[in-house]
């Protein structure tokens, strides 16, 4: 089973060819980063412009670096939801539009699906069933894998995502759109300790997360004090652990709860180094072994939607529904 997977959900646009027994054939990506970057964030309207723009000359690359041709491809896989309504309707147009073309089918799948299932694409892959946080842009979630497609939410943000708590913070700080990557380097020079942020929902019971407040808090240290460039790494850093805290206790209560043997860690925000030095220390008591995707593939790309979409493909699992993509969409339902 070969698959062409199209990812086109924000502001990545990223194409990859994965074959069930081969692996991943090849991947491209083309992120708009530079382009959204003078209005300090996503603009929808240029973001679905662009993947039109990109879309055919990147299917181009990866199939020529798979060294695959269309009739070699079994079914083409896009991102159908959630995300960017204008985005993935290019996406769903284009991949619909070729599997027409070339008379394959075509498969509509769950960006966090994708995120969830993009450890499977390294050759130490953690087997169903297993514990997952997703860290993302938009989602935080503890998310129970009982096989694919069988996902059961234990917790999640009651307000912003992990991600979107570091872009904001990292904006506070003045660092450029989308900051959550600048902001993790900045505060590996920062001191630990110098500023304490509150550890939310820690106090209480529960797989519930809550990160609005602690960009409040970033910015009452800012204003309390003059910051020059060593004050602002150890903002950055002081705000850096309190998010890690707050997402390796959650594993932890999680991990006791349900007695999973392997924690999987899916979404942009799992790129974080301290993060994953953290969770690494923390499941080495357990008897828990801890996946993560490279760090690459922790961010938006295609390869983690071919993947999906083969996997899929091969268990006659396509969406109930039909299909249709939709910018708000719960993991696990159809
Ligand atoms: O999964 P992703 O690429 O897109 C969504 O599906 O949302 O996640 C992007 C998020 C952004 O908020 C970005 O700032 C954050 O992941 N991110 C990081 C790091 N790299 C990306 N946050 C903390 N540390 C990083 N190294
Ligand atoms: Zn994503």
């Amino acid at each position: 089973m070969r698959v062409l997977g199209i990812e086109s959900s924000c502001d990545e646009t990223a194409v990859a060819v994965y074959d069930d027994a081969q692996g991943l054939l090849s991947h491209r990506l083309h992120s708009q980063i530079a382009m959204h970057q003078a209005y300090g964030g996503v603009v929808p309207e240029l973001a679905s412009r662009d993947h039109i723009r990109r879309l055919l000359p990147l299917v181009r690359e990866a199939l020529a670096a798979a060294a695959s041709d269309q009739s070699e491809i079994d079914g083409i896989a896009y991102t159908a939801g959630p995300g960017l309504i204008g985005a993935l309707l290019v996406g769903e147009g284009f991949a619909t539009g070729l599997g027409l073309a070339w008379n394959k089918p075509t498969v509509g799948i769950h960006h966090l699906e994708g995120h969830l299932l993009a450890p499977l694409l390294e050759p130490d892959a953690p087997a169903f069933p297993f514990l997952a946080l997703l860290v993302s842009g938009g989602h935080t979630q503890l998310v129970d894998v009982v096989a694919l497609g069988e996902y059961r939410i234990l917790g999640e943000t009651l307000d912003d995502a992990a991600g979107e708590a570091f872009d904001k913070t990292a904006k506070l700080l003045g660092l450029p759109y989308p900051g959550g990557a600048a902001l993790a380097r900045l505060a590996e020079s920062g001191r630990s300790g110098r500023f304490e942020f509150p550890r939310p929902m820690l106090d209480r019971p529960g797989l519930d997360f809550s990160f609005s407040g602690l960009k409040t808090a970033a910015l009452v240290a800012l204003r309390g004090h003059a910051m020059d460039e060593s004050g602002r790494a150890d903002i950055a850093r002081g705000f850096q652990e309190a998010v890690v805290d707050t997402l390796a206790e959650k594993c932890r209560r999680a991990l006791r709860a349900t007695a999973h043997a392997r924690l999987v860690i899916a979404g942009g925000v799992g790129a974080n180094r301290a993060l994953r030095q953290r969770l690494g220390e923390m499941v080495a008591g357990m008897g828990v072994r801890l996946y993560f995707p490279r760090p690459e593939f922790c961010t938006d790309n295609g390869a983690m939607i071919a993947l999906a979409g083969a996997m899929r493909l091969a268990a006659g699992k396509q969406r109930r529904s039909g299909g249709g993509a939709r910018a708000n969409w719960e993991l696990g339902t159809d």
